[in-house]
C-alpha cells in the first residue's frame, strides 16, 4: 500500500517543489492551501512536471479547524509536511498578531487532528533564523537558538516547540523538524519556483527580477560586514536539493528509522557564499550583467551564517549536491518562464 503524504501550503514554492520530490519516489501526495500567497502556477506546474493530473487538491484553511478536522476524515494520511504559513519578516514585525494567529492556530489544528486520527509523523518545515547571530560558525543543531529578531522568526521558533512538547507528552505523535538555510533556485524544467508578490525582500527573486528588467537596479545591501569581501554570508541551498531532503525525512519516520521521537536537522550545503560572489555566479551562469548598487545594510540582517549539515548527512543519507550555478541557471529559466519568454 502506498503511504500518503500531506502537504499543508503544497502550492507554494517550497511545497511544490517537494510534491514533486515525493511523487517522484512513490508517495501519493494531498495538496491543501488556501492561495493567500499563491495561485495555482506552481500545482499546474507540478501536474506537468509529474505527467500526474491527478494529484488531490484541497483549498482551504488550517486555521480552520472543522475543515482541518474533515480533511483527516476524508483522507487516509500517514505523514504530514506542514509548511502553510506567512513568511514575510517586515510584515511579521508590523503585523504580529496576524502572523503569530495563522502561523501557530494551523500547525496547533494539524497536530490536534493528526493525534485524533492516529497519523502520528509531522514534519515542520523551520528556519536557520532560529540561531539568530551565531556566535560560531558553522552551526549545528546543538547550537544555541537565540531570541528571535522578528515574530516571523518567533512563530518559527514557536512551531518547534509546539511539536517537541506534543510528542513529549502525546504517545504516537513523532516529529522532525528541518531547519532550512537559504533556499533558492527553481526546478529544472523551469514549470515551478518562487512566485514573490510584489517587491521581493529576498536576495534571489530581486537579482531575477532585476535581470529582466521589472526592477531597474539591485541594492546590496552593506559591504562593510566583516567578513572576507564585506558582503553578508549565507548558506544558500538548491531548492530541489532542499526538497529531496523531506523525502529522506519522511522515510524515516514512516520506516521507524528515527532515533529520537522528535529530531532536529539543519538542510544547508555547508558552505558559505557572499552576497557579492552570488551576484557574480549569477552573472556567470547566465552570461549577463546585472545592474546592482551598495546600498546602507538592512537592519535586522546576520552577517554571516551557514550550516553544519553533518547530521543530515550521516542520519538522513541526504546531501546537497546540485552545482551553484546550475541553480542560478534554473532560478533565471524560472524567472524568463514566468515573464513568457
Ligand atoms: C530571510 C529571512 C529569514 C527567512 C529567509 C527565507 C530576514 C532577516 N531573514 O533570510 O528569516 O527564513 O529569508 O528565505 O529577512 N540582500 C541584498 N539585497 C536584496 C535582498 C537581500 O543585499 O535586495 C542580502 C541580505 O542583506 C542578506 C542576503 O542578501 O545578506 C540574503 O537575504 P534574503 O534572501 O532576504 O535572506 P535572509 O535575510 O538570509
Amino acid at each position: 500500500m502506498k503511504k500518503c503524504v500531506l502537504v499543508s501550503g503544497g502550492a507554494g514554492f517550497i511545497g511544490s517543489h517537494v510534491t514533486v520530490e515525493l511523487l517522484e519516489a512513490g508517495y501519493d501526495v494531498i495538496v491543501a492551501d488556501n492561495m493567500s500567497n499563491c495561485d495555482m502556477t506552481c500545482f499546474e506546474g507540478v501536474k506537468k512536471i509529474t505527467g500526474r493530473e491527478d494529484i488531490p487538491f484541497v483549498k482551504m484553511d488550517f486555521c480552520d479547524p472543522v475543515a482541518t478536522e474533515l480533511l483527516f476524515t476524508t483522507h487516509e494520511i500517514d505523514a504530514v509536511i506542514h509548511f502553510a504559513g506567512f513568511k514575510a519578516v517586515g510584515e511579521s514585525v508590523a503585523e504580529p498578531l496576524k502572523y503569530y494567529r495563522n502561523n501557530l492556530e494551523s500547525f496547533i489544528n494539524v497536530i490536534e487532528s493528526a493525534k485524533a486520527h492516529g497519523c502520528g509523523n509531522i514534519l515542520f518545515s523551520s528556519s536557520a533564523t532560529v540561531y539568530g547571530e551565531p556566535e560560531k560558525l558553522p552551526v549545528t543543531e546543538e547550537s544555541p537558538r537565540q531570541p528571535a529578531t522578528s515574530p516571523y522568526g518567533n512563530t518559527k521558533q514557536m512551531c518547534e516547540d509546539i511539536l517537541r512538547d506534543s510528542v513529549k507528552a502525546y504517545s504516537g505523535i513523532r516529529g522532525i523538524a528541518l531547519r532550512y538555510f537559504n533556499p533558492i533556485g527553481a526546478h529544472p524544467s523551469a514549470l515551478i519556483g518562487e512566485l514573490p508578490r510584489g517587491v521581493p525582500n529576498n536576495l534571489v527573486p530581486f537579482i531575477t527580477q532585476t535581470a529582466i528588467g521589472k526592477r531597474e537596479c539591485l541594492s546590496v545591501f552593506g559591504n562593510d560586514y566583516p567578513t572576507p569581501d564585506g558582503t553578508c554570508q549565507r548558506d544558500f541551498i538548491d531548492v530541489v536539493d532542499l526538497a529531496k531532503a523531506h523525502v529522506f525525512a519522511v522515510r524515516r519516520m514512516l520506516e521507524d528509522k528515527m532515533k529520537n521521537e522528535y529530531e532536529i536537522f539543519n538542510i544547508g550545503t555547508g558552505k558559505p557564499l557572499s552576497v557579492m560572489e552570488l551576484i557574480n555566479g549569477f552573472e556567470k551562469a547566465n552570461s549577463l550583467k546585472l545592474n546592482y548598487k551598495i546600498a546602507p545594510r538592512r537592519p535586522g540582517d546576520v552577517t554571516a551564517i551557514w550550516a553544519d549539515p553533518t547530521l543530515a548527512n550521516e542520519e538522513l543519507g541526504w546531501k546537497a549536491e546540485r552545482d551553484i550555478e546550475d541553480t542560478l541557471a534554473a532560478a533565471w529559466a524560472w524567472e524568463k518562464h514566468i515573464a513568457g519568454e
